[in-house]
C-alpha cells in the first residue's frame, strides 16, 4: 500500500456520495458576549430521497465547539444517544424527518485561524468557505446541502451598532443592558459556505443600482470610519460589474440589497457570501493618495469577481469541493473579460499570461501539481490555487474560443437555467456547452483531469512550387497522459502584413490539435511567411517553435496580434538572456546583442498611442519567469544577467528614456483613467531604466518625484527605485525616503504594507537582515495575513537573490516562520511553505538545504493538516 494514499484523511472524488439528509431550513441565533459567543441552531432535517443510505444514524461536522445541549423535536438527547470526536458529532438514531436544536459556545476572540467566526480589530466577522461553518455550529457543512437561512444576531449596542447577515433585514430591536438584536432572512437556498455575519462599529457608504428590469438595488459598503474616503472606486466597480453581467451574460442581481464589508485580517482576497461579501481591505479600499494604479485594478477585478459569483457560484453552486474550479475558473474568466472591457484587452491578457507562466506553470511542474478537477485532497484550503483559478479560467476561455461568443452565451444561458438553485459538477457545465454547439468535448475533458503543462512543438515547411505552407504539430504526450484538444489560433505574417487564408479569406484561423502529431497545410501561400502561433495565448501550453532572433524581431513589429507582438519581444529577450547565462557561468564578459537594442528603439520611437502596451513590451521577463524556464535554476546567473540587461538597455537608450520620462510628466493634477495609468506606467519604467543605467541626473529626478508626487503610484515607484539603487550616493537618500514615508503613512495599514513590500523585495545584499528587522518593527503584526504576505511572502517569493542566499539562512527563516504561523493560522502557514517545496529545481547545495528545512517542518510535532499535506507531498 502506498503510504501517501494510506494517510488518514485523504478524500477522494470517486468516494462521493449524495448527502444522506437534507436541511430545508436553518434558523440561527448568535449571541455575541464579552468573552465568547453562544450559537443556537434549529435545523429542519429530512432524509434525502436521492440517497441510498438506509441506516439510522446522522453524522454532523463540528470543530472547536463546546456543546451545551442537543435535542430532537424538543427532546434533549442523553449522553449515550450520541458521540463526538474532534471533528464530528454522530447521533445514533434519528427519525426520517425532524427538528434538531443545538446550543454551542465558541470563542471568536481566540480564533486566530480566521476561519469561522473571528474578531478582526474592532469587528466580528465570518469566513465559512470552504469548511469554516462547522466552527460555528454542528452542521452538514458540505456544498450540496442547501438551506434557507434565518439569522438573529445579538450583541452590545455600543460596541456593535451594526449587525449584518445574508439576505434582507426582517426586524431588529433593543434589549435590556444596552444590548440589541437584528434578524436577517435569505430567501435563496444556499450551502453553509456562503453564510456570513458581521457585528461591529462600522461606517457605511450608500448607493444604488437600477437593474435591467428596473428594480432598485441598495448598495452598502461598510468600512471603519477612517476609511470612508476610500470607497468610491469599489462602488463604481460594482455598478460597472452589475451592468456588464446584464449585458454580456444576461444576469440580473436577485436581492434588493448588496452589502460589502471591509476587514483587515483576512486569509484571502474576498468572499462572495450571498448578499454580504466580505473583503480584505486591500481588495476594496482605494484612494489616489494611498493606492497605486495596480491596486486600483485589483480592487476593480476582485469586486467584480465576487459580484459575478452571485450567479457562477451562488445561484449555481458546486456539488463538492472537487468542483471548486466550476465556480472559480468560470468566475475568473468572467472577471478577466470584464476588466479587459473596462481597460485594454491586450494589457489584461499580458498580465494574466504573465501570472500563468510564472506562478501556475511552476505549480503545475512541481510536487503540489494537481488537475483543475482534482481527484483527491487532504485539506481543501490548500486547493485554492492558481491552477484552480487561473488555469481553470484558461480552460473556460478555450471553450469560449472553440464555440465563439454567441454559442458560448447560449451555453451559459442553458447552464444557468438548467441548474439554477442546484449544486452541480464541472461535467454539467461542459455538457451545456456541448449541447448548444453539438460538439464533442470528451477529449477536451483531459484539461480538467490531467495535471501538467502540455508542450506543443511546431515546425514549418514551405513548398514554393506548390505554394503550400505546412505546419507540423507534436504534443509531447508523457507517460500515462492522453493528448489534449488544443485550440491554436494562428496567422501567417509577411512583409506586407498578414496573409489571408484561401479557405476563408480571413487572416486568423483556429486550428484544433487533437492528435499526438498533426500536420496542417495552407494552400495558395505565395511566399514563406513567419507563423504567428497561439495568438492571444489561445491555450495554456508551452509552445516551441525554433524562431530565429530576426524572426522574433520581425513579429515584434509586424504581427497584427498585439499579444503576440509582446510575446515575440519576450521570447527575444529570453533567448538572449539564456545565452548570456551560459556566458556568465563560463566567466565570459557579457555583451548586449544589438538586435535587442534595435527592437527596443523601434518601440521607443513609436507614436504614443498605446503607452501601457509600450511599457509592457519594454519590460524584461522577470527573474521568476527565467527561473521557471530553467532546467536547473541558477539564481545568481539569472539575477546578474537580468540586472546587466537592465543596465545596458538603460545606458544604450538613455536619451530615449529621458525623452519619455520628460514627455510624460503629469500635467494638471492626478486623474485615474486608463490613459493616465498608461502614461504613468511608461514614465516610471523610463525612470527605472535611467536609474539602472546610473544616469547622472537620475537621483535628482527620483528624489523630486518622491517628494512631489500627488499620488501613490508615482511616490512608490520613486521609492522602489531609490531603495534598489546600488550607488553609494543613493543610500542616505533611500534611508531618508523610507523614514519620511513611514512618518507620513504610519496611520494607514495598507500603505505600510507597501512600505514593507518595497523593503522585503529589495535586491541589494543582506536582504535577510533587513527582513528580520522588519519583522521586529512595531508596525509588523504576524497575526495579520497582509503583513505576513508583505514581508515573509514577498521575500521568499519575489526576492530570489536574497531568499536563496548562499548559506541557506533564508530557508531556515522560512521554516521557522511557517512553524510559528502553523500554530495559529494553518492556511497562511501552508501557503507560505510553497517556495521550499520547489527544492528539486535547484542545484546541489541549495537543493539539499531546502530539502533539509522542509524535512524539519514535516518532522515537527503537531502540524496542521494544511501544512502536513504540503510538506509531505513535496518530500
Ligand atoms: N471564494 C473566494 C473567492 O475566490 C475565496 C475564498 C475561498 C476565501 N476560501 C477563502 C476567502 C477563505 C477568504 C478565506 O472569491
Ligand atoms: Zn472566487
Amino acid at each position: 500500500m502506498a503510504m501517501k494514499d494510506a494517510q488518514p484523511g485523504t478524500i477522494h472524488l470517486r468516494d462521493y456520495e449524495a448527502p444522506r439528509f437534507l436541511i430545508d431550513k436553518t434558523v440561527l441565533r448568535i449571541e455575541i458576549r464579552d468573552d465568547d459567543a453562544c450559537v443556537q441552531a434549529t435545523l429542519s432535517l429530512r432524509r434525502n430521497p436521492d440517497s441510498q443510505y438506509d441506516g439510522e444514524s446522522l453524522e454532523l461536522y463540528g470543530q472547536h465547539l463546546t456543546l451545551n445541549s442537543i435535542a430532537i423535536d424538543g427532546c434533549e438527547l442523553l449522553a449515550e444517544e450520541y458521540s463526538m470526536t474532534a471533528e464530528d458529532l454522530t447521533i445514533n438514531r434519528v427519525p426520517d424527518q425532524f427538528e434538531l436544536t443545538s446550543e454551542v459556545v465558541i470563542h471568536p476572540k481566540d480564533n486566530s485561524s480566521l476561519e469561522g467566526l473571528f474578531k478582526s480589530r474592532t469587528m466580528y466577522c465570518t469566513q465559512c468557505e470552504a469548511e469554516g461553518f462547522r466552527r460555528i455550529t454542528y452542521y452538514l457543512d458540505r456544498p450540496d446541502v442547501m438551506s434557507e437561512f434565518t439569522t438573529t444576531i445579538i450583541a452590545d449596542k455600543a460596541l456593535c451598532p451594526v449587525l449584518l447577515s445574508n439576505g434582507n433585514l426582517l426586524d431588529s430591536g433593543d434589549l435590556e443592558g444596552g444590548r440589541h438584536w437584528a434578524t436577517w432572512h435569505d430567501p435563496f437556498r444556499k450551502p453553509s459556505y456562503l453564510f456570513a455575519m458581521v457585528a461591529g462599529d462600522l461606517a457605511v457608504v450608500d448607493d444604488s443600482f437600477k437593474t435591467c428590469s428596473n428594480r432598485e438595488v441598495d448598495i452598502r459598503l461598510y468600512v471603519e470610519p477612517k476609511d470612508l474616503q476610500k470607497c468610491d472606486h469599489a462602488i463604481q466597480s460594482l455598478k460597472n460589474a452589475m451592468a456588464w453581467d446584464e449585458k454580456v451574460y444576461g444576469r440580473e442581481y436577485d436581492l434588493d440589497l448588496y452589502m460589502i464589508v471591509a476587514v483587515d485580517d483576512f486569509n484571502m482576497g474576498a468572499m462572495e457570501n450571498k448578499g454580504l461579501n466580505i473583503f480584505n481591505t486591500s481588495c476594496v479600499l482605494a484612494h489616489p493618495e494611498t493606492t497605486t494604479d495596480d491596486a486600483f485594478k485589483r480592487v476593480e477585478g476582485v469586486v467584480a469577481h465576487e459580484y459575478f459569483h452571485n450567479w457562477s457560484g451562488n445561484r449555481v453552486t458546486c456539488r463538492d469541493w472537487f468542483q471548486l474550479s466550476l465556480k472559480e475558473g468560470f468566475t475568473v474568466f468572467r472577471d478577466s473579460e470584464f476588466s479587459a472591457d473596462m481597460g485594454s484587452q491586450t494589457v489584461k491578457r499580458v498580465e494574466d499570461v504573465n501570472l500563468l507562466r510564472t506562478v501556475q506553470f511552476s505549480e503545475d511542474s512541481g510536487p503540489t501539481a494537481h488537475p483543475v478537477q482534482p481527484s483527491s485532497y487532504m485539506e481543501i484550503s490548500n486547493f485554492y490555487t492558481v491552477t484552480i483559478y487561473e488555469k481553470g479560467a484558461e480552460v473556460v476561455r478555450m471553450i469560449h474560443t472553440l464555440l465563439g461568443p454567441e454559442l458560448f452565451r447560449q451555453g451559459s444561458d442553458l447552464y444557468f437555467a438548467r441548474h439554477d438553485g442546484h449544486a452541480v459538477t464541472i461535467e454539467d457545465f461542459v455538457a451545456a456547452m456541448a449541447e448548444v454547439s453539438g460538439r464533442d468535448f470528451s477529449q477536451f475533458m483531459n484539461w480538467y483531469r490531467q495535471s501538467g503543462t502540455p508542450r506543443l512543438s511546431v515546425s514549418s515547411e514551405y513548398d514554393a512550387e506548390k505554394q503550400r505552407y505546412s505546419l507540423h504539430f507534436n504534443q509531447g504526450v508523457g507517460d500515462g497522459c492522453s493528448p489534449y484538444h488544443i485550440p491554436v489560433k494562428l496567422g501567417l505574417v509577411s512583409d506586407r502584413g498578414d496573409l489571408p487564408f484561401s479557405s476563408s479569406g480571413e487572416t486568423n484561423q483556429i486550428i484544433e490539435i487533437t492528435q499526438p502529431t498533426q500536420t496542417v497545410s495552407f494552400e495558395g501561400i505565395a511566399e514563406r511567411p513567419v507563423p504567428s502561433l497561439l495568438r492571444g495565448f489561445s491555450a495554456p501550453i508551452k509552445l516551441d517553435y525554433a524562431y530565429s532572433l530576426d524572426e522574433l524581431g520581425f513579429l515584434m513589429s509586424n504581427d497584427s496580434d498585439g499579444f503576440n507582438r509582446w510575446n515575440a519581444g519576450q521570447q527575444l529577450s529570453i533567448q538572449l538572456m539564456q545565452g548570456l547565462m551560459v556566458d556568465y557561468r563560463k566567466g565570459k564578459a557579457l555583451a548586449l546583442d544589438p538586435r535587442l537594442k534595435d527592437a527596443f528603439t523601434k518601440v521607443l520611437i513609436e507614436p504614443a498611442s498605446d503607452q501601457a502596451m509600450q511599457a509592457l513590451v519594454l519590460t524584461l521577463p522577470s527573474e521568476i519567469l527565467l527561473a521557471e524556464l530553467s532546467e536547473v535554476i541558477d539564481v545568481e546567473a539569472i539575477h546578474h544577467v537580468r540586472q546587466f540587461m537592465c543596465r545596458e538597455l538603460g545606458s544604450a537608450l538613455a536619451d530615449d528614456w529621458l525623452r519619455i520620462y520628460q514627455a510624460n510628466q503629469p500635467q494638471g493634477g492626478y486623474r485615474h483613467n486608463a490613459e493616465e495609468v498608461a502614461r504613468r506606467s511608461l514614465k516610471n519604467l523610463a525612470l527605472r531604466y535611467l536609474m539602472n543605467a546610473g544616469a547622472d541626473n537620475s537621483l535628482e529626478f527620483v528624489e523630486s518625484q518622491f517628494s512631489q508626487a500627488d499620488n501613490m503610484t508615482d511616490r512608490l515607484s520613486a521609492l522602489t527605485s531609490l531603495v534598489n539603487d546600488p550607488r553609494e550616493a543613493a543610500k542616505d537618500l533611500a534611508e531618508a525616503a523610507l523614514a519620511s514615508f513611514y512618518q507620513d503613512w504610519s496611520h494607514e495599514p495598507l500603505v505600510l504594507n507597501q512600505w514593507f513590500q518595497v523593503q522585503s523585495a529589495c535586491k541589494l545584499p543582506n536582504g535577510l537582515d533587513r527582513v528580520v528587522r522588519l519583522m521586529e518593527h512595531q508596525a509588523f503584526d504576524i497575526h495579520n495575513p497582509n503583513k505576513v504576505r508583505s514581508v515573509v511572502g514577498v521575500f521568499c517569493n519575489s526576492n530570489p537573490i536574497n531568499f536563496h542566499c548562499d548559506n541557506g539562512s533564508g530557508y531556515q527563516f522560512l521554516a521557522e516562520n511557517v512553524l510559528q504561523l502553523d500554530k495559529f493560522n494553518p492556511q497562511i502557514a501552508a501557503r507560505l511553505l510553497i517556495p521550499l517545496t520547489k527544492w528539486r529545481r535547484f542545484e546541489g547545495a541549495r537543493s539539499e538545504a531546502m530539502h533539509k528545512q522542509l524535512s524539519h517542518v514535516l518532522a515537527s510535532p503537531g502540524l496542521s493538516r494544511d501544512t502536513y499535506e504540503i510538506a509531505s507531498k513535496s518530500l
